[in-house]
């Protein structure tokens, strides 16, 4: 039977409760965590947001003691009581693990069935279980840590950036479909039937007008919507902190956030970011590490080896060299007696990443080497000296045009730091990567796409090359890397007239199409426009970093799951016809149509 507080009054969370409140009556309320009946005394671990104190009963106090025989797991209750040093030994593990609290007053506010899972870390429950009763889950001290720095996190960001004078302003979440690249998520409309609104993907284009509506700093905690497929680092829902800035260039943006990255990390981890961040060139990335958002935790780079195998015996690597390709390689030290069935496994995941396949040589201990494929002693000299292999070490080789390569090597270098320890978990390396293309090939729409989006700048020396040499043009485009994980990115946008329109032509838009989709942004640029710039950060990944989890779903409250669905409220659901009728929206079984 659930009892009423009235009457008392919580003075103090659990950890709040100490050695220096001994003697004192004190009032707590929270989760029953867990009972420990010693004949004439109950023991009870009481849980709040903030930690555990341990509750007594003495037997002496009959009515009190009798009440607590009820307790069980999760039962919420409020407890009067006087706070004592430990009869027993001092908890160590526990804040307040030298005291205890003698009830003398006990409600039982809720009672709680069994849940269907221990509230209690590494209880090894399955991730279905844990989000289908997700405010479960929640009680989890790590789960309860997590959000209270999130919370920590946003506030500390809204106050640096509005010291730095930055405005917050919120954009509309029911919005035009804009070119960002991920699939909208639409919304229909009932008073317009077959229309529809889309949910932001970014809010990009609101933020751009914010700049030509004069108000020079832009900040927004911004829900964000992209119906792409889900990773470890990938919500459907996700949140930005979206920034623009008028009259800047590159280095206005990066040295504003480089001054909040390191008072954040400094205020909430107590760890010194150096500045300045590094920059990186994107070819530079993807050159020496085969990615544009580089896990510089560890080397293990790759090497260009194209030159000293060109014309070399072996037709794979001459004939990507033919086609316009590479042969890259990686050095994995000490690795030249991996057994066969493991390299085989690397080979695997080369092929997973689009390879063809992985050429290797293994250097053994004794000066003999085992090779993959055949050419001539110098030739394999030639390589090794390359490669700068020793003894002992593994040589792999990726040959293929150089997105496949980069992407192979730059895949197949971190799996094997995870597989060889190679990485200093403590460690928060920070990376500009910059310059980016400015367009990127698809060969599925044979055509170029913004790699970016469509308003980025171009470099001032490339915008010559917009219509001649579209591959050549690099972009004032920027991404925050934080330990291999894009945190961030963001661009200088355009804002001449003439520019965007060189620009949406090179990429395919007509006229008419341009102002079908975004004139309204085009038009406001007839009106006067600031030079601007910006930048969002991924705040699911940037939490996710400063709390050390490995997952975004572990930093947000109700995460969604792999095919997008909601586990615990069951969303997406079927609705009622009459409301699809509304909406003037018929559904079809798309299994019998086709
Ligand atoms: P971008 O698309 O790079 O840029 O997004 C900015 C940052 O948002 C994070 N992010 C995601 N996080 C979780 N789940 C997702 N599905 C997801 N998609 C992106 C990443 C990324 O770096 N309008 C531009 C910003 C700008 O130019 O100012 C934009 O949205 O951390």
């Amino acid at each position: 039977m659930a009892e009423s507080m009235q009457g008392l009054h919580r003075s103090h969370r659990c950890t709040e409760v100490s050695n220096k409140n001994i003697g004192e009556t004190v009032t707590v309320m929270g989760w029953v965590q867990k009972r420990r009946n010693l004949g004439s005394l109950i023991f009870i671990d009481l849980r709040d947001r903030s930690g555990l104190l341990q509750l007594v009963f003495d037997e002496n106090n009959g009515e009190v003691f009798e009440k607590a025989k009820n307790l069980r797991s999760e039962f919420v209750i409020a407890a009067e009581g006087v706070v004592r040093q430990r009869s027993g030994a001092v908890n160590e593990n526990m804040a307040t693990g030298d005291i205890e609290v003698t009830v003398n007053t006990l409600r039982i506010l809720s009672e709680a069935e069994t849940p269907p899972f221990p509230v209690e870390e590494d209880a090894n429950t399955r991730e279905e279980l844990r989000l289908k009763y997700r405010y479960l889950d929640l009680r989890k001290p790590h789960l309860q840590r997590n959000l209270k720095m999130r919370s920590d996190i946003t506030t500390f960001i809204r106050k640096f950036m509005s010291n730095e004078g930055f405005i917050e302003i919120e954009t509309p979440t029911l919005c035009k479909s804009t070119p960002e690249g991920a699939r909208d998520y639409l919304v229909p409309s009932r008073v317009h039937p077959g229309c529809f609104y889309a949910l932001p993907q970014s809010p990009q284009l609101y933020k751009q007008l914010l700049m030509c509506s004069g108000f020079d700093r832009y900040i927004q905690i911004a829900k964000c919507y992209r119906d792409e497929d889900l990773r470890a680092d990938r919500q459907p829902e996700f949140t930005q902190v979206d920034m623009e800035l008028s009259f800047v260039d590159v280095d206005d943006v990066i040295d504003v956030n480089e001054r909040l990255l390191k008072a954040l990390f400094k205020e909430i981890l107590d760890v010194d970011v150096q500045l300045p961040i590094q920059r990186m060139t994107w070819i530079e990335a993807m050159n020496r590490y085969g990615s544009d958002k580089p896990d510089t935790r560890f080397g293990m780079e790759l090497i260009d080896v194209t030159d000293v195998v060109k014309g070399c015996g072996f037709g794979v690597f001459t004939g990507a060299i033919e086609n316009g390709g590479s042969v890259r390689g990686l050095n994995v030290k000490g690795q030249g007696a991996m057994p066969r069935k493991k390299i085989d496994k690397l080979v695997d995941s080369a092929k997973g990443n689009g390879a063809k396949g992985l050429a290797y040589i293994a250097m053994h201990e004794d000066g003999t080497i085992k090779s993959s494929f055949a050419m001539t002693d110098e030739e394999m000299d030639n390589l090794i000296k390359a490669m700068d292999g020793q003894p002992g070490d593994l040589l792999v080789f990726a040959a293929d045009k150089n997105k496949i390569v980069w992407n192979v090597l730059g895949a197949l270098r971190l799996e094997l730091a995870e597989q060889l320890d190679l990485i200093d978990k403590s460690k928060f390396n920070f990376l500009w990567v910059v310059e980016f293309p400015q367009f990127e090939w698809s060969d599925e729409q044979n055509r170029f796409l913004a790699m970016h989006h469509p308003f980025t700048m171009p470099m001032d020396e490339d915008l010559d090359y917009i219509e001649s040499d579209p591959g050549r043009v690099r972009a004032k485009a920027y991404d925050i890397v934080l330990n291999g994980s894009e945190i961030g990115g963001g661009s200088v946008r355009i804002h001449q007239a003439d520019v965007q329109e060189r620009m949406l032509k090179a990429l395919g838009f007509t006229t008419e199409a341009a102002h079908e989709q975004f004139g309204f942004l085009l038009d406001a640029f007839k009106y006067g426009v600031p030079p601007h710039a910006g930048l969002a950060y991924g705040l699911d990944r940037l939490v996710m970093h400063m709390t050390g989890e490995d997952n975004i779903r572990e930093v947000i409250a109700f995460p969604k799951v792999k095919d997008a669905s909601c586990l615990m409220t069951e969303a997406p659901t079927a609705v009622d016809e009459k409301q699809l009728e509304e909406l003037s929206i018929e559904t079809i079984d798309v299994e019998e149509e086709k």
